[in-house]
């Protein structure tokens, strides 16, 4: 049986314009900018392989295959049935063999191959306990492993934290985030190296973590 995030995200697996629209919303018109930003923090070499968290429908695979070249690998995985058909239409379209589409629950990985890199973006702060999915997470990774989360919070500084009574309750109806989830400190407890920076009030969050300190 599905959860209510499952059936939120199958929603939103055939609403690609109501997708663009909230990420214009939450990266205040600067989509682009942060998508970028998050894959540089992976600092992925050719020749790499990738996993990506909640990868909904494919959106960062041509940027993440771009960084691993021909001879790398992706892995997107998501456990919205919709995403994971979405995200495969993607890599059956643009014609990719390196690039590869798991649907499970990223709390449990059911993936056996080591990775290089984990990247999450919009992802885990719409799941209910990162400090699991991290724990998953370093059991995949090769021992200098790393991983980099594209992530929103709600604001953190003042003048925008007065807006959180209203952006809050919409983004977690809408996306089912998690709002009081903190993605960064549980990052922050499982990899002996992590950084975090904040834009917009703290409202967006480019963060790392590295296993081999
Ligand atoms: C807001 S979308 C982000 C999609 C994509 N990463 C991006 O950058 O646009 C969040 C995605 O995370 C997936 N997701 C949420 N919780 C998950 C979980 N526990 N396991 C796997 N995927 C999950 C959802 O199905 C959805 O596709």
């Amino acid at each position: 049986m599905s959860t209510r995030g499952q059936r939120l995200y199958d929603w939103w697996s055939g609403h690609s314009g109501a997708q663009r629209f909230l990420y214009g919303l939450a990266f205040f018109g600067r989509e682009g900018t942060f998508r970028r930003r998050g894959v540089e923090a992976l600092a992925l070499e050719p020749g790499e392989r990738v996993l990506e968290l909640g990868c909904g429908p494919g959106t960062n695979f041509d940027a993440l295959r771009e960084r691993v070249g021909p001879e790398g690998t992706v892995v997107g995985l998501d456990y919205s049935a919709g995403m994971a058909a979405s995200a495969r239409e993607t890599v059956r379209d643009a014609g990719w063999e390196n690039v590869h589409v798991v649907h499970a629950d990223a709390a449990t990985l059911p993936v056996s191959e080591p990775f290089d890199g984990v990247y999450a973006a919009m992802s885990l702060s719409a799941m209910p306990d990162p400090v699991a999915v991290f724990d998953a997470t370093r059991s995949v990774l090769v021992p200098d492993g790393r991983v980099a989360v594209l992530d929103a919070r709600p604001f953190q500084s003042l003048p925008w934290r007065v807006l959180n009574p209203l952006i809050v309750p919409l983004f977690r109806a809408s996306t089912n985030w998690v709002s009081e989830t903190d993605v960064t400190a549980a990052l922050d407890a499982a990899f002996p190296t992590a950084s975090v920076d904040g834009y917009y009030g703290g409202s967006i969050v480019v963060a790392t973590g590295r296993l081999d300190g």
